[in-house]
């Protein structure tokens, strides 16, 4: 039976990558920030059909002993990891850059950037000892090169996130470790993180956004249940799964009129 890792996964889009992953009778580890939060999703995961068995362990992605306690903690349950998911991440407050204070800074570049990096770090030390495993990074606004007031320190760390994704590809084959590493590309899902910010400050969302949101949004089950489709039939090096493609943004914005949705209610 495979296991899967999951960082951040109490909420969101890691708590639906890992019950898709049950669908697939993954043993699957879910881990976040607090203890609390984790037994409840462990309770809901509990209540979706699987072979495979549920753990979980709180773990600050921001520090690196943390994540190394996660890894043995993993391996003390199951035999190996097959696959290592490094999603925690944290949205900022919308301010310029230079109004950031030095601790909105530091969380937001220790989780999105140096979590992404622990976690690469120690997957990708036990995966090549085994020669084989699968890591993914999670892109985000910013990966593109896109830039908009409000989100440009968090699309600094998710703009280096895809330079770790590709460099970390690039030397698992010329390493020849036998791990393969990939880019998930969510979009924009509505999840507790597009209305707050640092966890869980909360953010006033324009209605301009809103109705972007709505018509480019969908929801962390949609989501999760394509990216987890895909992870489990990858066997490709240095991919990218990619939810929102351009040609499925243009076809939303085509259709706009007919979208009936309403993430955010009246
Ligand atoms: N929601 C979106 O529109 C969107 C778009 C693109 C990318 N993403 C990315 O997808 C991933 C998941 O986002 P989401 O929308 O599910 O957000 P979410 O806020 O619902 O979930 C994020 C989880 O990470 C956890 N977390 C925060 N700091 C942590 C830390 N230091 N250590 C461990 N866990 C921590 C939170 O407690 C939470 O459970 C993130 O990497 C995010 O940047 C989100």
């Amino acid at each position: 039976m495979k296991t899967v890792v999951i960082t951040g996964s109490a909420r969101g889009l890691g708590f639906n990558m890992a019950r898709f992953f049950r669908e697939y009778n993954y043993n699957v580890v879910i881990s976040d920030l607090k203890e609390e939060n984790l037994i409840k999703a462990k309770e809901q995961l509990e209540q979706t059909k699987s072979e495979g068995k549920i753990v979980y362990k709180t773990c600050d992605v921001s520090k690196l002993n943390e994540i190394k306690e996660l890894m043995q903690f993993t391996l003390e349950n199951f035999e190996t990891v097959d696959i290592w998911i490094n999603n925690a991440g944290v949205n900022q407050p919308q301010k310029a850059i230079w109004e950031l204070s030095e601790n909105e800074i530091n969380t937001i570049i220790d989780v999105d950037l140096k979590g992404a990096i622990y976690g690469s770090k120690v997957a990708m030390e036990e995966m090549s000892k085994n020669h084989k495993g699968a890591i993914y990074n999670i892109e985000g606004y910013g990966s593109n090169d896109a830039h908009m007031l409000g989100l440009n320190m968090y699309g600094t760390s998710k703009r280096a996130v895809t330079y770790l994704t590709e460099s970390l590809a690039q030397e698992a084959d010329e390493r020849n470790t036998g791990v393969i590493v990939g880019k998930l590309s969510p979009g924009i899902m509505i999840t507790d993180f597009t209305t707050h910010s640092l966890v869980n400050d909360s953010i006033e969302l324009s209605d301009k956004t809103k109705k972007v949101y709505n018509i480019l949004g969908d929801t962390p089950e949609t989501v999760g249940k394509f990216l987890v489709d895909n992870m489990v039939k990858n066997t490709k090096n240095n991919v990218k799964i990619n939810w929102l493609t351009n040609g499925k943004a243009f076809m939303r914005f085509l259709t706009a009129g007919f979208n009936k949705r309403d993430f955010f209610g009246k």
